[in-house]
This record gives C-alpha cells, structure tokens and sequence, in this order.
C-alpha cells in the first residue's frame, strides 16, 4: 500500500466507523456485528501505525461514540468517558502488560498488580454524586457529550438516590446500565403482545439495545417499567478519592451502596489473570446477563495517572475479550436489501434460535463473494456466531454437497428493477438506478437530513417515506419547498407540529460548506473528506470552480489503448488529485467526486436546492490555542521522572512534534543527565533547551 492508498483507506475507514458509531450509539441499530467492527478499528490502527502522519484529526482511534439523540438534552461531561483497547489472545495480554512495565520502568522485580472484572455489555453511564445525593445521571453520547437521563435513572433499583457513610463532596460513579438476558426475553414478549399490529411491534435485538433503548426514553415512567439494572466500574470527577487502589475504590463504591462486578479481584501475574479469565468464560452461560470479556486495570492509581491515556482509551486497562457464541440453524431464506448508495447486500433469515440466551432471526452474508465462500443454499444447515453481536454472522455450511442447485445472486434490483451490476475490481453489486430507485431516494433524502448532514431535526424517516409516497418530496431541493399550508392539509399534522417543522427547515437554510458537500451523498465522500474539501475550497464557488477546471482537465485526458490503458490509468489518476488538490484526497474519491459533479442531474438538484432558498455558509478559519502547538521538540539524554514514552505522549498531547533528531527546525530541546552530541548541536544552532524539570513546567502550566 502506498501513502495514497492509506490515505485514502484511512478517510473511507473514519466516514465507516463514524456511521456506524451513529447506527449503534444514537440510534441504537447496529448494521455491522461487534466482530466486524473490530475488524475496522484494528484495519485504522493498522494502517495509522505504517503511516503515522497520515492519522486523520477525526481518526476513529481519536474520536469514540457518536452524537446523542436529539430528544435529551445534553451534557459535556466533566471529564471525557473513553472506551477500552481489546485484546483476543493471551499473547496480547502478555503484550499489553509488557508495555505497561516498560512505560512505568518498571525493573523485574518490581510487582505489578491488576484488577480483573466481567466486562457487561449494557451502555455506560456517568452518576453524579454532591454531597451524597444523585444530582445527574448521563449517558456517555460521543465520550465528551452525553444525555442527561438523570430521571430515568433514578428509577433504577441499583442506582441509589443517596449514597450511604461518608462519601467526598463530589463523586461521579460510572459504570453500566444493563439488562439481564431473563428480563430482555420477557420485554420482548411483552412489546409483541402490547402492539396492535405483531409485524409493527418494537423489537430489541439484544439485551444491550434493551438497555439503550430503555434508558434513554423522553419519559422516565417507560424507563420505570423496564427491568434495568446498574453495576459501577470507575469514577469520572471527583473531589477525593477513599483509596490509592483501583480496588480499594470499588470497595468504597460498594460500601456506599453501589453494586460492583461479583467477580472483581485482584492478581499480580499474566498467569492470575488467565485463570480469573477463563473461570468466568465457563460460567458465562449462566451469569444470566450478556459479558463479552474480563477487563484488566493497573492497580495503583498513582500508576494509572501516569500511564494516562492515548487518543481514545487508557493505557492502564484492557478488555480481554470472549470468543463468539455459536449455534445450528436453518437458512430459510435470502432476502436482499438495497442501501442508500444502491448497495445489494444478502440478508439471511434463519429458523429462529438461541444463542447465547437471545433468539437470533437474521444474520449478515455481506455480499455475492460471502455466499459463494460459504457454498449457502436456502434449506442447508448452517453455523452461526454472535459476539455479543445485534446481527450475527454466517460461519461455514454444514450441509454435505446436495443436488440442490446453488444460489443465485439477482441480476437485478429488487426494488426497482434496474440493472444491478458488480464494477471491476468491487466486491458489492450495485443498483444502477440511481435516482430512480426509491430504496435509494428515500435513503438519499434521509442521509441529506441525517444528523451530521444538514441535521434536519423533526424530519425523520417515517415522514420522509410519508411525503415521498404522495410526491410532496422527490428530490432534496423539496424539502426546502415544504409550507405549513401543506403540512397542516395532511393528517395528524397541527399548527405547532407544522410551524416547528418549518422552523428547523429554516433554520438550515445556511448550512455549512461540509455539511452540504456531505449530504449529496456522494460515492466516497464522506464526513471526513467533505471537511478536508471544505478546509480546502472554503466557499462553494471556490469548490464550483475547482471542481468545474478539475473536471476540463480530466476530460482533456483521452483514453490510451491496449497496455497502455493502466498507465494511462495511473496518469489520470494523479492529474486529478492535482487537479483536486486537497490532502488526504486520493484518485478514487477524486473520481467519484468529479463523476458526481459529470452527471447533468445531479447538478440540476443542486441549483434546485439553491433556487428553493438554500445558500452553503463559507468556512471561517479555525484557531487553535496551545502554546506549544505546532513546534517541534526533541528529548535527549537520561530522563528520571519521566520515561521517554510519557514524554512524548506528553508533547503530542500539548500539539507538538517530537523528532530524533536535531535540526534548525527543532524549537526545543529537553535534555537530561548525559546528553551529549543533540544537546551540543542545539547550542550551537541557538536553540532552546532545557531540563526535565523545565519540561515538567511547560507541561503542568499548560494544564496537561
Ligand atoms: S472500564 C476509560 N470496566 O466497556 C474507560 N468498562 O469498551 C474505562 N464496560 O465504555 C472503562 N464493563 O462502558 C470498564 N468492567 C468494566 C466494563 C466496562 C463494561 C464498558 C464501558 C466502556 C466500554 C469500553
């Protein structure tokens, strides 16, 4: 992979994980199983690790969570809420250990205790503490922005209102709203037998979107009437800690009438862990709540504060997680469904059956190549697996070869009935229908409203499909056409709903220059990309302009013949990411950027979105305050208090570089005990230098 390849993988990596971090935090419907997941967020680390000054500022190993739902208000938490690194083998234990010593320094001798707890798959939430009495509770939103559910909270029977013996003045407990695997199930059968129609019944896919989904309720008397439960984990601000020990604290919480994890305990030995480990994995089965691992803590806290944190997670915890649950079932039938970029993807449906305590009726084929992979036919026997997975995945056949005849992949789409056709070099077949489709209409409309597009609020799917189905909204630029004599001649639509909807209309009719660039929903471009273009071109005649010579350019260009076609390829590839001149922007999204602005119809609903009233706000630049951002410093000789890696996390944390080596563009050089040769070299350039004690200074008064 070359930088532009990683760069480019790295942008549609952020736009993918950022939308499902939506789908599973603010909506509470997953697409993806947890095991997929993963899989990006180890793809990201990966490829940020062989380039790491390709790590994107919105790097998804930087930014955790997504935004919170639009009917609880929010809150910025004290302190961010973080989420954890994972670890599947007992080697990447050992790994995450070995690197926790050689941070600390830690000689051979020296003991290093950890704590190991189940890690419960609910959703975290933050329980603010004054003077003993709950005073907020929050959800943890995107890690710095959470929800207030402080009502709902209090109607749950572990959440105490007041914390019992003494407690310091400010206390935030955190820790894990969950639901048990007993109480989802009945949930469930009483959600179906509450509807009035079965096929519209609320389901929850798993206990842990029963909890979300309970949780954050606009009314706390619905959250009352859900089975939630509560066990507390760590701390977020405090005013004083009961101890100097992880486990010390979580006694503490528990003393104050908080439950902690039954199985929370204490080793000094990779080999400790192991046993703790795999004790819980074989009662797994009957804890009656979905655990998806056993979390490892450093101990003494003195140790986790200076470990600290990188980019999303603490480098003194790790989660060591659980194989996936697997079952039999039968493959009934494949249905496919076609995404808002005209994506087929299989779906099976599968005799219903339990894995792991939850019923599970679906499970993803991702694509054509999957089925072909698996050899799947409807009928056969199939394994399947949930990682504490909303949607689980299809692992081999077991059925022997049959007569029966193999599956075929639909030419094409069921929904609009176009050519559906797979491209050179693509692993998904893909509608062609484009703006015909109405899968792909409707999705578009949403995607164009959706909250990190022009974040239209009050205009969701159900009245989207609503007003697409009597014509009222066709394409975008309808939305914009909307009035409230309209609105108020539907049903169920009265004075206020209609004014309301027509206010948050207004209120978008100047919408940033990367809101609007992501709404189009143009191939590839995703959140992240439309920011850089916008960072870029600043205005959207600027962008027009550029896009419009991009565009001449590229059609100078005349297809080569015969071997020459893969150079000329390449040639072209690079005169248009000149011609694009953004970073991070490489040929592909290019192409797709220039190929949406080709198509006459796309063109025409952008200007009727601009005659319907909308004007995109030019980009105003971004300052950044930290007074050592941007310089570059070098560290060299003997550091004491520090180890090399704390230093470094240190500089990056304030906004600088570390480098090497010295050169006239080094701004600072740390030098400790010993130093020799750099130290000389800055001296002689003039450079600035100082000590580890004068290091720590620039540190602490820069609040870091
Ligand atoms: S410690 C700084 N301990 O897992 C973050 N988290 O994947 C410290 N979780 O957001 C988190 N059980 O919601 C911790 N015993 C446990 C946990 C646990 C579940 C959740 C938590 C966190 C997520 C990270």
């Amino acid at each position: 992979m070359n930088e532009q390849e990683a760069a480019a993988e790295l942008e549609r990596l952020a736009a993918e994980i950022a939308r499902h971090n939506r789908l599973y935090h603010t909506d509470d419907a997953p697409e993806i199983s947890d095991a997929d997941y993963d899989a990006l967020i180890r793809r990201n680390r990966e490829i940020e690790a062989a380039f790491p000054h390709l790590a994107r500022e919105d790097s998804p190993s930087r930014v955790v969570g997504a935004a919170p739902a639009a009917h609880l208000s929010k809150v910025r938490h004290a302190l961010p809420m973080l989420s954890l690194d994972n670890a599947f083998a007992e080697e990447e234990v050992a790994d995450f250990i070995g690197r926790v010593r050689r941070y600390l320094a830690l000689g051979d001798q020296a003991e290093l205790a950890l704590t190991a707890e189940p890690k419960i798959d609910g959703l975290s939430c933050s329980l603010r503490y004054e003077k003993g009495m709950l005073a907020l509770a929050a959800t943890r939103g995107d890690g710095t922005t959470g929800e207030v559910v402080t009502d709902n909270a209090r109607t749950i029977g572990d959440i105490p209102q007041r914390l019992s013996g003494s407690v310091p003045d400010l206390f935030e407990i955190r820790g894990e709203v969950y639901m048990s695997k007993a109480d989802f199930a009945a949930l469930n059968a009483r959600l179906l037998a509450e509807a009035e129609d079965s096929a519209k019944a609320r389901q929850f896919a798993n206990p842990r979107n029963a909890a979300a989904g309970s949780l954050r309720q606009k009314d706390a008397a619905v959250t009352a009437s859900r089975p939630l439960r509560f066990y507390a984990h760590g701390w977020g601000e405090v005013s004083a800690l009961p101890a100097e020990t992880q486990l010390g604290v979580m006694r503490a919480i528990a003393g104050w009438g908080v439950p902690i994890a039954d199985d929370l305990e204490r080793f000094t030995d990779l080999a400790g862990l192991i046993g703790h480990y795999r004790g819980i994995e074989s009662r797994r089965a009957d804890l009656g709540f979905d655990i998806d691992g056993v979390v490892y803590k450093v101990d003494r806290l003195d140790w986790q504060e200076r470990l600290g944190f990188v980019s999303r997670a603490p480098r003194w915890a790790i989660a060591h997680k659980f194989p996936a649950e697997k079952a039999e079932t039968v493959l009934e039938a494949i249905d496919i469904q076609v995404g808002r970029t005209g994506k087929l993807t299989p779906v099976a449906r599968l005799r219903p059956v339990s894995v792991g305590g939850v019923t599970v009726t679906n499970a993803t084929l991702h694509n054509k190549d999957e089925i072909e992979r698996l050899g799947v036919r409807v009928g056969d026997r199939i394994l399947i697996q949930r990682a504490g997975d909303v949607i689980p995945q299809v692992l081999r056949n077991l059925t022997s070869e049959e007569a029966r005849p193999a599956y075929v992949f639909p030419e094409l789409c069921p929904e609009c009935g176009s050519e559906a056709v797979r491209e050179e070099g693509e692993v998904d077949v893909r509608c062609t229908g484009g703006l015909i489709c109405p899968a792909q209409r409707v999705e578009r409309l949403r995607h164009f409203v959706s909250r990190h597009a022009l974040d239209i609020e009050g205009l969701g799917i159900t009245h989207i499909e609503s007003f697409f189905r009597d014509g009222l909204l066709q394409s975008p630029a309808d939305i914009f056409k909307l009035t409230r004599e309209t609105l108020l001649g539907r049903e169920r639509w009265a004075e206020i709903s209609a004014a309301n909807l027509i206010a948050a209309i207004d209120a978008r009719r100047r919408p940033p220059l990367d809101r609007f660039l992501f709404a189009l929903g143009i191939r590839h471009v995703g959140e992240v990309t439309a920011r850089d273009l916008a960072r870029r071109y600043r205005s959207w005649a600027a962008f027009q302009a550029m896009v419009d010579s991009a565009l001449a350019i590229r059609g100078e260009m005349t297809p080569a013949i015969g071997e020459e076609e893969r150079k000329f390829l390449q040639r072209r590839g690079k005169a248009v990411v000149e011609a694009v001149g953004t970073p991070n922007i490489g040929p592909e999204v290019a192409n797709a950027l220039l190929d949406f602005f080709e198509e006459p119809h796309n063109r025409e609903v952008i200007a009727d979105i601009f005659a319907a009233g909308v004007a995109i706000e030019d980009v105003v630049h971004e300052t950044k305050e930290s007074p050592v951002t941007g310089k570059t410093i070098v560290f060299t000789g003997t550091l004491e208090a520090l180890s090399r890696d704390e230093a470094k996390a240190q500089a990056e944390a304030l906004g600088a570089k570390v480098a090497g080596s010295v050169s006239a563009r080094t701004d600072l050089v740390v030098a400790g005990p010993g130093a020799g040769s750099k130290l000389k070299k800055a001296q002689e350039l003039g450079i600035e230098t100082t000590d580890e004690a004068g290091w720590l200074k620039i540190v602490a008064e820069a609040g870091g």
